[in-house]
């Protein structure tokens, strides 16, 4: 069992759960324009991490679920890893990803720092990384967001299980300064076409977010919308991103599966018109280039 030193347990009896803000320089000086941040995606392999640390990307992005760590001991202990499902091993957990980034993190200049975002693909991978978390990361310095996909989403998607929301806010109370990047379960691909986040989507997430009585001034929160339906929802997110008054830091973070049909043109005004200052893009390099983000013309 990890133990909490006195600072966390601090951390955890007073429930503290704000955002500090980003403490780091590449990421304050790039405020205005969050679409130039640059992302690595699923990096759940030690050979990967490896080669993100050593290079210019500003943003981690991992997923965590419960496995056992592939090595030559044979050890079938669970614990939580670095892994997409369907795979169930990994050959990196959690703890030593945190580690490894952590050491990077401190030893590198200001401008060096990378954020990481941490995809929870269970409950119960949350619940048992909070001891893992708070006693090896360093997330008052560098940026913490810690990711699910909290409610049933477009279109229709009932296969994907969504990560219970009373539990994931209960869980990342635990935490401290965190980031949420909170979504909802999406099903798009190459052929899609219809299909938005709807204003009852909005509405259930702006209820869940007031009952659990998350929108206290100074958090803050990215919704991350898969690109093709963000672009047919403009008018529904912007309800979500005025819902809170900017009690609550929102932003969005627009990703995409790299196939995804996704109207270029309406993807690029909802960009423009929600602003890039509000506006993460993580979404392959063919579809970046193609928003023409330099051109400020709509
Ligand atoms: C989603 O479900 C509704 C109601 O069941 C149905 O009318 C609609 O056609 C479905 N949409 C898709 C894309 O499957
Ligand atoms: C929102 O975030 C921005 C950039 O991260 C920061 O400058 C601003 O102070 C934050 N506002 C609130 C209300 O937390
Ligand atoms: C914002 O960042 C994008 C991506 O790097 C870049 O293409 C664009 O020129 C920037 N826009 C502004 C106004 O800084």
């Amino acid at each position: 069992m990890m133990r909490c030193s006195i600072f966390h347990r601090l951390f955890l009896l007073i429930d503290i759960f704000f955002f500090v803000g980003m403490a780091d320089a590449r990421l304050i000086g790039h405020i205005d324009n969050l679409t130039d941040i640059t992302w690595a995606h699923a990096v759940d392999s030690q050979k990967y991490l490896l080669e993100v640390l050593n290079s210019d990307i500003d943003f981690i992005e991992a997923d965590i679920l419960l496995g056992h760590v592939d090595n030559d001991c044979g050890d079938q202990h669970i614990l939580p890893i670095m892994a997409h499902p369907p795979a169930t091993t990994s050959d990196i957990s959690l703890e030593s990803f945190l580690t490894q980034i952590q050491e990077y993190n401190s030893i590198v200049e200001p401008n060096k720092v990378k954020g990481v975002k941490l995809d929870f693909k269970s409950i119960n991978a949350l619940e048992a990384s909070i001891d893992i978390i708070n006693s090896i990361y360093n997330k008052q310095s560098f940026p913490t967001w810690i990711n699910a996909d909290i409610l049933p989403g477009p279109v229709n998607n009932t296969e994907t299980v969504p990560v219970d929301p009373k539990r994931f806010f209960d869980a990342v109370k635990q935490l401290g300064p965190v980031v949420l990047s909170i979504g909802w379960t999406t099903k798009w691909s190459e052929s899609s076409l219809d299909g938005c986040y709807t204003e009852d989507h909005v509405n259930e997430m702006i209820s869940v977010i007031k009952e659990n009585h998350i929108d206290k001034q100074g958090i803050a929160i990215t919704f991350p919308v898969r690109a093709g339906i963000a672009a047919n929802s403009l008018n529904q997110l912007k309800i979500l991103h005025r819902a809170f008054n900017n009690k609550i830091n929102v932003t969005f973070t627009i990703w995409s599966s790299a196939n995804d049909a996704v109207n270029v043109e309406k993807l690029r005004q909802f960009i423009f018109t929600i602003g890039l200052n509000k506006v993460y893009v993580d979404v392959p390099a063919d579809l970046k280039n193609q928003l023409h983000l330099d051109d400020v013309s709509l």
